[in-house]
């Protein structure tokens, strides 16, 4: 069969995990890079045998040999990119959200269906292994009716008023930052999860730096803890720092999330707990390999990945024996796995999240911002 070849916009954190997954597959080739200057795209291709760098994107959507792209810029540019590349006839793994507006995310979604491409939104968290036994847990019955969906996604890293991202921006993040950033993992976990959907929401958005010390230089994701006071531009802020929604998921079901990029200590801790009429589960994106689950009647456990004791639509997504940590890149590689697996097979049905499910997203943002804005609970139609 036919080696896909395939290409990476953006050459920051998401640009080096994607090519670095990209590469686990072995029926995939990364051929070209488009960066913001050449430069960078050579820095990022260095010694992985890529052979066209760029600054411009559209020289590779020219290029009738490449299948597909990975969109892994700033969130604003997001849109343009995928536009252009569907256009371009280009199956498309798209960073999230998939765009900074609802209306954005609909013409992304119906230009993909209209293409016939495979378009897919990189809600990376599903593919982990106890994610998905969650999941299976939730599907099967194992926990009942769902009563509660509750938990967080907290970070530090933009906590001091000298931390600066381009996610500070609302030109080039949206006007969302940490419901956007990582707020809609978040989301996307909990209705993949659990199967139900938001249907309603109250959301109260906090921005607690109304001014914070920009650089002067561009600097990338988590890069700017080296820098000196020298180096800043006191500038004002329009994207929230912290978010809590309250939520509803049908008639009965209740839901809390809480989201931070203030949180000291918090690197990277999202914790999603899922409490029904039988049992709940628990899952902390820092311990990966672990679900907690507890009973009313019985002691509590702690269920330690191993592939033969995971549910059977959970096991396809762990790769390795038990007592060996499957993480963040491993997700990846498994969601980029099977992309292309479905570029290959036409007709297939997708079993990753696609531009629908990011402008699913997208949808309950508005809905967060609208919420917090007019400080009230706004209904969410169902998609
Ligand atoms: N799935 C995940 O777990 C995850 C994690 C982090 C970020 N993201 C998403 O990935 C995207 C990128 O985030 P990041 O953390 O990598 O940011 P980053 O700042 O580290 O990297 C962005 C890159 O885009 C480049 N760029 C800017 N304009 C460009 C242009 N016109 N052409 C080519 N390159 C250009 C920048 O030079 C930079 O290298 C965001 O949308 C973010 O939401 C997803």
């Amino acid at each position: 069969m036919k080696t896909l070849k395939t290409a990476v916009f953006g050459t920051g954190f998401m640009g080096r995990v994607h090519l670095e997954a990209i590469r686990r597959n072995e029926f995939v080739d990364a051929v070209a890079i488009a960066g913001r200057t050449v430069e960078a795209a050579q820095r990022l291709g260095a010694g992985c045998s890529v052979p066209t760098f760029t600054a411009d994107y559209r020289e590779i959507l020219g290029d009738p040999a490449i299948d597909a792209v990975h969109v892994c810029t700033p969130n604003a540019l997001h849109f343009s990119m995928a536009k252009d590349a569907l256009l371009a006839g280009k199956h498309v793994m798209c960073e999230k959200p998939l765009a900074i507006t609802v209306p954005e995310a609909e013409e992304l979604t119906t230009l993909a269906l209209k293409q016939g491409v495979r378009n897919a939104i990189c809600h990376n968290i599903r593919f982990y292994p106890m994610v998905q036994q969650m999941r299976s847990m939730c599907e099967s019955g194992a926990l009942g009716e769902i009563l509660v969906v509750q938990g967080t996604y907290f970070q530090d890293w933009l906590l001091y008023d000298t931390d600066w991202n381009w996610r500070v921006d609302a030109r080039a993040a949206g006007t969302s930052r940490v419901l956007a950033d990582v707020g809609s993992h978040w989301f996307d976990l909990a209705e993949h999860i659990t199967g139900l959907r938001v249907t309603s929401l109250c959301s109260d958005l906090q921005t607690f730096h109304q001014t914070r010390k920009k650089p002067k230089q561009a600097v990338e994701t988590f890069a700017n803890k080296l820098l000196g006071p020298q180096d800043y531009v006191e500038t004002p802020v329009d994207t929230e720092d912290f978010g809590a929604v309250l939520f509803r998921m049908g008639p009965r079901t209740r839901g809390s999330a809480t989201v931070s990029q203030v949180s000291a200590g918090r690197k990277n801790r999202l914790v999603i707990e899922i409490c029904g009429t039988k049992s709940s589960v628990a899952w902390d994106q820092e311990r990966p390999d672990e679900l907690w689950v507890g009973h009313r009647e019985t002691s509590n456990q702690i269920f330690v990945k191993d592939p033969s004791l995971l549910a059977p639509g959970a096991r396809t997504f762990a790769d390795l024996p038990g007592g060996h940590s499957e993480g963040y890149d491993d997700t990846f590689k498994q969601i980029f796995r099977r992309f292309y697996s479905s570029i290959r097979t036409p007709g297939g049905k997708p079993d990753y999240p696609q531009f629908a499910d990011g402008l699913r997203q997208l949808k309950i943002l508005d809905a967060a911002l609208r919420s917090n804005h007019a400080r009230a609970w706004v209904d969410i139609a169902p998609s």
